[in-house]
């Protein structure tokens, strides 16, 4: 691969940090791609530009677009949508991070809140018929439709699996990735696909989400599962593996108190499932997890430990049998400073 995926939009590629890990006795590499440090700070970001390009012919400068998000997507539609002088009207419900909401609000987005459970351990369903409500009440107005859009998994397949697989190598190496749409891993599917990239994809799905098939159940984390199967995967995905809100908080935290890395809810479940890889295969070294945001929009739920508390949660804790090697990332930082 000769350029950088990405580079012809000006965007340099989201960092990679290499920790080499002891579990059970085995050296191991975990590998973290932090998509925090994208345009508005979710890898969103890449599925928003590709959204609006594919929308952007349809949109009227009165009428505008909506979306249903859980958060990143909205803050990275707000953007493009002020940008080009267009009205967003963001749907999302009463889990959706309170930073997202003063960033989405402070780019001139409005924000419904759909506050009825859907009966499904979540709020997607009923966040949808509000934007189908919408749709109908106000003529003119996009709808860019993360959920079916083939725009969404085209950005990935073209764009952040190239940019993984560029900056990794080509190394055999399971790839994590977090599903709530199912358009990362569908787009990341179709680059393994065509390229031949020596990959074991995993999907990582929160427990009672739908997303991959799975039976629904009660949901406490933001961005991670669904009420309802992916469009983009109507089969589901194998192999798959599902983490409880718990272990993707005790591994955010042991992430932070061990390197000074600070990732969102759903990197957190998939460095939970990646430990699970590691200890039940010996000969499995290498391990990517697509972290998709960072620390900044989770300080009122898994940094705050009042919010652990109050979802009965346990203190951080070392993990027996884990022990952090080395890093070629910048290595732990001084008390008080977190990525
Ligand atoms: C926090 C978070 N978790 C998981 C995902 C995976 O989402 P999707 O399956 O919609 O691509 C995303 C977005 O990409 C996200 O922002």
């Amino acid at each position: 691969m000769t350029r950088l995926p990405g580079a012809g939009d000006g965007l340099a590629p989201t960092p990679v940090v290499r920790l080499e890990v002891e579990v059970a006795g085995t050296p191991r590499e975990l590998w973290l791609k932090l998509e925090g440090y994208n345009p508005y700070g979710s890898i969103k970001g890449r599925t928003a530009l590709a959204l609006w390009r594919d929308v952007a012919d349809r949109v009227a400068p009165d009428a505008g677009l909506v979306e249903s998000t859980s958060g990143n997507l909205g803050l990275a539609l707000a953007a493009l949508a002020a940008a080009h002088r267009v009205p967003f009207t963001a749907v999302v419900d009463p889990r959706t991070s309170a930073s997202l909401l003063y960033d989405i609000r402070a780019l001139g987005a409005r924000v419904v809140t759909v506050d009825v459970p859907d009966g499904a351990g979540g709020y997607l369903l009923n966040r949808l018929a509000r934007v189908r409500a919408l749709l109908r009440d106000h003529p003119g107005l996009v709808w860019t439709d993360q959920y079916r859009n083939p725009a969404n998994p085209a950005a990935h397949a073209a764009w952040t699996a190239p940019e993984l697989h560029w900056q990794t190598r080509g190394a055999r190496l399971s790839v994590l990735v977090a599903v709530s749409t199912g358009g990362t891993l569908a787009g990341f599917r179709q680059y393994a696909a065509e390229s031949g990239a020596d990959w074991e994809l995993v999907g990582v799905d929160a427990a009672g989400s739908a997303a991959l098939g799975g039976a629904v159940g009660p949901r406490l984390l933001s961005g991670l599962g669904a009420s309802r199967p992916s469009v983009f995967l109507p089969d589901g995905h194998r192999p798959t593996v599902y983490v409880d809100p718990g272990e993707a908080v005790a591994m955010c935290l042991w992430l932070r108190d061990t390197t000074g890395i600070g990732v969102g809810a759903s990197a957190g479940a998939l460095v939970a499932a990646a430990l699970r890889l590691f200890l039940a295969d010996a000969g499995r070294t290498g391990v990517a997890c697509l972290c998709p945001d960072g620390a900044d929009r989770y300080l009122d739920t898994v940094y705050s430990p009042d919010w652990r508390r109050a979802h009965g949660m346990p203190a951080p804790a070392p993990l027996p049998g884990v022990r952090l090697l080395t890093t070629d990332g910048p290595g732990p930082l001084a008390e008080g400073v977190r990525w």
